[in-house]
């Protein structure tokens, strides 16, 4: 059966409303389209686990910076339903931003409600160099969480900080649902699963594959007991591809997100770095 194509949120509340009578249990996967494997396997983990599934499909414009990449990011909703089809999947929400926020521009915090993470989980990592990232996407997942009322939401751990700060925000304010991390898909090579990734040349995606291979490498020498953190750091550096830029690598406790010296078991190590233009991100849990 093929997946019901929504644009406006009163229409998905109906529909909502109606398997809510029928006690359906209801699972979202919020994206911004642009599928590729790593949302196919966070679609078919929510198939698993719940009766219905909606996937929401939005480039969301408050969760990207003045100098980003909001324009030219991958919209390809066509090919988006047809793998939802395929995975079963029952309703596409694929809203505009009028729809989403009653504006087509974007807006600011002068003029609209966000809502803020706490500041020491936003002011690092990816958020150090994209002010004001977090807030945009904890305030449509919020917005997201609200219109769909999902049992079940589904968030994929390459977007580490995302699913902390995320799953924080569920816990602080109370909201009835449970986020379920999915492990990171790899291209055969190493290579994390990406919309961006389309962005890269073959010589860029050659030289973003020692990111994969940095962290490998971190990961077997911390198996092999070296837990110092800045001989890692040091290993990860002597890897990574000489034509790449490094915006961070950071060693962090999984459970608290403080900085850790030593690593242990559930510390993430997280990488940002540029190939050529395109910025990407990757990370492992030890
Ligand atoms: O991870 C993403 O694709 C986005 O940040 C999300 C969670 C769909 C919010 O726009």
């Amino acid at each position: 059966m093929s997946a019901i194509l929504l644009n406006n949120i009163k229409d998905v509340r109906n529909n909502i409303k109606a398997w809510k009578k029928e006690g359906f249990t209801i699972g979202l996967v919020p994206t911004m389209g642009a599928l590729h494997a790593g949302h196919a396997s966070l679609i078919k983990k929510a198939k698993e686990t719940c009766d219905k599934v909606i996937v929401s499909v939005f480039v969301n414009p408050i969760q990207f910076g003045p100098n980003e990449d909001l324009d030219k990011y991958p919209r390809t909703l066509e090919a988006d339903k047809k793998l939802c089809d395929e995975l079963g999947c029952d309703i596409i929400f694929a809203p505009s931003p009028k729809e989403m926020y009653g504006a087509d521009n974007k807006l600011s915090n002068t003029e609209f409600t966000f809502v803020c993470p706490p500041y020491n989980l936003v002011d690092c990592l990816c958020g150090k160099s994209r002010v004001g990232h977090f807030d945009g996407v904890a305030t449509v997942v919020l917005k997201l969480f609200n219109i769909t009322t999902p049992d079940k939401a589904f968030f994929g751990q390459k977007d580490a900080q995302q699913l902390f700060i995320l799953t924080k925000m569920v816990k602080d304010l109370n909201l009835d649902l449970e986020i379920v991390p999915c492990p990171i898909v790899r291209e055969d090579d190493g290579l994390a699963l990406s919309s961006r990734n389309t962005y890269l040349s073959e010589e860029e995606r050659k030289n973003a594959l020692s990111i994969s291979k940095a962290l490998k490498e971190i990961n077997s020498l911390y198996l092999n007991d070296v837990t110092d953190t800045k001989i890692l750091f040091d290993t990860a550096i002597s890897i990574l591809n000489k034509n790449i830029e490094l915006e961070y690598i950071e060693f962090r406790n999984f459970e608290t997100f403080e900085k850790v010296e030593k690593a242990s078991k559930n510390t993430l190590v997280a990488i940002a770095a540029k190939s050529g233009k395109t910025r990407l991100i990757d990370n492992i849990i030890l």
